[in-house]
């Protein structure tokens, strides 16, 4: 049988998420024995808090193991609350927020219920691997901007006004930036939502790296003023600051309407995020927080231990990240003198000759970058470092 015949239109043109794919390879080359190095993937190395643990198996064993109202049970509801109007202060409705199975769906589920086909969606470069996928199935198109380098590939004003056309339904804000780790300032964002604002465009705020800013401090784009919180919806989760990726809970806050559509698309799709994750989530937005201080403080001494080692690798350059777990390391000097022309290439013979799993920049929409993970141990990361320098000068 044909299978682009059988394939929808809409999915022929998605590509798989690369770092889970490059996540997979490693997987199986360490199935089959081998010494690999996974630097490919973004969840904390760390266990989920044992109090959060404590709170599903109690969930489980008081029969809190059924459905569940499709945008998440109220107490989760009410932490989310509590939580954006602590740390944020934010003031939200109950009918204003929705918990989803991770901040990937939600995300989904907010291009589903405001794209209409052909609408447009800004989505600064380098991306998250998913904000031009889930833009596509939604019959939207996405509409990149790069972001420089020498900005910190952050987005100017300037930019962004260019790109705006009577098509823009959208721009998507991540920040602290997945894959870069930069983080846009106060002023700085401030300036691009009011020229989001007034073009009346929905601004999608990813803030799920909120909690790991080395330097600076976040600002959720919904405080500057009551348009920007009308036109806002926040993203965030439980996934990255409390080690929960697997739990798969995430929440969104924003206009009563829009969450109203995207809780009756999940109760058609998932019907409601795991029960159980749900009362654990509950336990983690409400209870201890240390964990937060000592997950970031790990990932700051190995972010300034290993960021110096990846500067002096021959050909390899990257910017100081201000949060997030991510080093973006241009490698195109590396590249050349090696004889390489496809970083998807290079990441490939690194993966198969050295056994270091990193992301080739494709994904992200760069074509001579790579982004490694630092949520990995530091004696890994060192090895990493070792393996990836013996790379970069040895040549095809
Ligand atoms: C920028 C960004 N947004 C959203 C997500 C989705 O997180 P989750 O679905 O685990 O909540 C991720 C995960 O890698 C991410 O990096």
């Amino acid at each position: 049988m044909n299978v682009d015949f059988v394939l929808a239109k809409r999915v022929q043109q998605i590509l798989p998420s690369p770092t889970l794919a490059i996540t997979a390879k490693a997987k199986q080359l360490i199935a089959e024995g081998h010494d690999v190095i996974s630097l490919g993937v973004g969840e904390p190395d760390f266990n989920t808090p044992e109090h959060v643990i404590q709170a599903a198996y109690e969930a489980m064993k008081s029969g809190k193991t059924k459905y569940t109202a499709a945008g998440g049970i109220p107490e989760l509801k009410r932490a989310i609350i509590d939580k954006l109007k602590k740390d944020q202060g934010l003031d939200y409705e109950m009918n204003q927020i929705i918990a989803g199975a991770g901040a990937k769906q939600l995300l989904y589920n907010f291009f589903q219920v405001v794209l209409n086909d052909d609408d447009e969606v800004i989505i600064p470069i380098p991306y998250w691997v998913s904000y031009p996928e889930q833009v596509k199935l939604a019959g939207g198109k996405p509409v990149y901007i790069e972001g420089k380098e020498d900005n910190g590939f952050k987005i100017t004003t300037e930019q962004l006004k260019a790109a705006i056309t009577e098509k823009t339904k959208a721009i998507v804000i991540n920040s602290p930036s997945n894959p870069t780790g930069a983080i846009y300032h106060q002023n700085e964002l401030f300036e691009i939502a009011k020229v989001a604002v007034e073009a009346n465009l929905w601004i999608v705020s990813d803030e799920i790296y909120e909690k790991l800013i080395f330097n600076g401090e976040h600002f959720s784009i919904a405080t500057f003023g009551p348009q920007f919180y009308e036109n806002t919806i926040v993203i965030n989760g439980l996934s990255k600051p409390y080690s929960m990726t697997g739990w798969r809970i995430g929440y969104a806050a924003g206009n009563a309407q829009i969450i109203a559509a995207m809780t009756d698309l999940s109760s058609h799709s998932i019907s409601n995020p795991t029960s159980i994750s749900q009362y654990a989530s509950v336990a983690a937005l409400t209870g201890d927080q240390t964990v937060l201080s000592e997950m970031k403080e790990q990932f700051k001494l190995r972010r300034d231990t290993i960021y110096p080692l990846i500067n002096d690798i021959p050909g390899f350059s990257c910017a100081l990240p201000d949060g997030a777990f991510y080093f973006y390391i241009n490698v195109a000097q590396a590249m050349k003198v090696t004889g390489y022309d496809d970083i998807d290439q290079w990441c490939n013979d690194l993966l198969e000759e050295e056994k270091v799993a990193v992301v080739s920049g494709t994904g992200f929409g760069t074509t001579e970058h790579i982004r490694i993970s630092y949520a990995t141990s530091l004696d890994e990361l060192l090895e990493a470092v070792r393996r990836m320098q013996r790379f970069a000068t040895k040549g095809r």
